[in-house]
């Protein structure tokens, strides 16, 4: 992985970075796709989950098309979620498709925890602080400040939550497609994306293109918000 700052103040060894060479060194074993999904049942099965037993679980997964193809649906315009499996209520695991130079709008994770890793090509990761006043449109408003940009690589993941800020996902490719499993716990159905100049934030529905390898009908794809993450 590729980690790199246009500003010399932001930080150059990303958490990133360190993750996934943490987790080259503790995942000797990989998983199917069937085998990581049984075992992420397993570690969500009780009220306690330990997240970086997860992080492991998702980098033992080593990217295999021909288990993962049949969720990958591309759309045109904007890059897809298709849902792969919904975890018995406790964790959502989707494929994300994304088209030449697609990207999801500055978002947040609604209090979950959200684990993305690469099945194909590569996406850009630009994290982003919260912003300190504009919570609410009556307020001055306030771009966002970038922290940190990562470029995620082949079967590396990218680990976030609230806490960690904000961020937007992107294919930086303008020749290649990229697709990314992702998961999040728990799952949720809206979240906030934020405007990059003012700092505004508006909520966004999160949608499936399809669901366990099941393209929906035209019409729910046709009422996707166009700023959903
Ligand atoms: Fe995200």
């Amino acid at each position: 992985m590729q980690a790199y700052s246009e500003d010399p103040g932001l930080q150059c060894v990303s958490r990133m970075k360190l993750l996934n060479e943490k987790n080259d060194r503790n995942t000797k074993v990989s998983l199917s796709l069937s085998e990581l999904i049984n075992r992420l049942h397993d570690a969500f099965a009780t009220d306690h989950v330990n997240i970086d037993y997860v992080k492991d679980l998702m980098a033992s997964y080593r990217s295999n098309p021909l288990e993962w193809k049949k969720y990958a649906k591309f759309d045109r315009y904007r890059y897809t979620r298709n849902l792969v499996d919904e975890g018995n209520g406790r964790f959502n695991l989707m494929v994300l498709c994304w088209g030449e130079g697609h990207g999801s709008a500055i978002h947040d994770h609604a209090n979950a925890h959200c684990v993305m890793k690469i099945l194909q090509g590569e996406l850009c990761e630009t994290r982003y602080a919260w912003p300190t006043k504009c919570k609410n449109q009556t307020e001055e408003p306030e771009e966002l400040k970038e922290l940190e940009r990562n470029t995620v690589g082949l079967n590396e993941i990218c680990y976030i939550n609230d806490s960690l800020g904000l961020h937007r996902v992107e294919n930086p490719s303008t020749v290649n497609p990229a697709v990314s499993l992702h998961l999040y716990s728990p799952p949720f159905s809206t979240c906030s994306v934020f405007n990059k100049q003012t700092g505004q934030k508006s909520t966004s529905k999160v949608t499936f293109w399809s669901k366990f390898g099941e393209k929906r009908n035209r019409e729910i794809q046709d009422s996707r918000c166009p700023e959903d993450n």
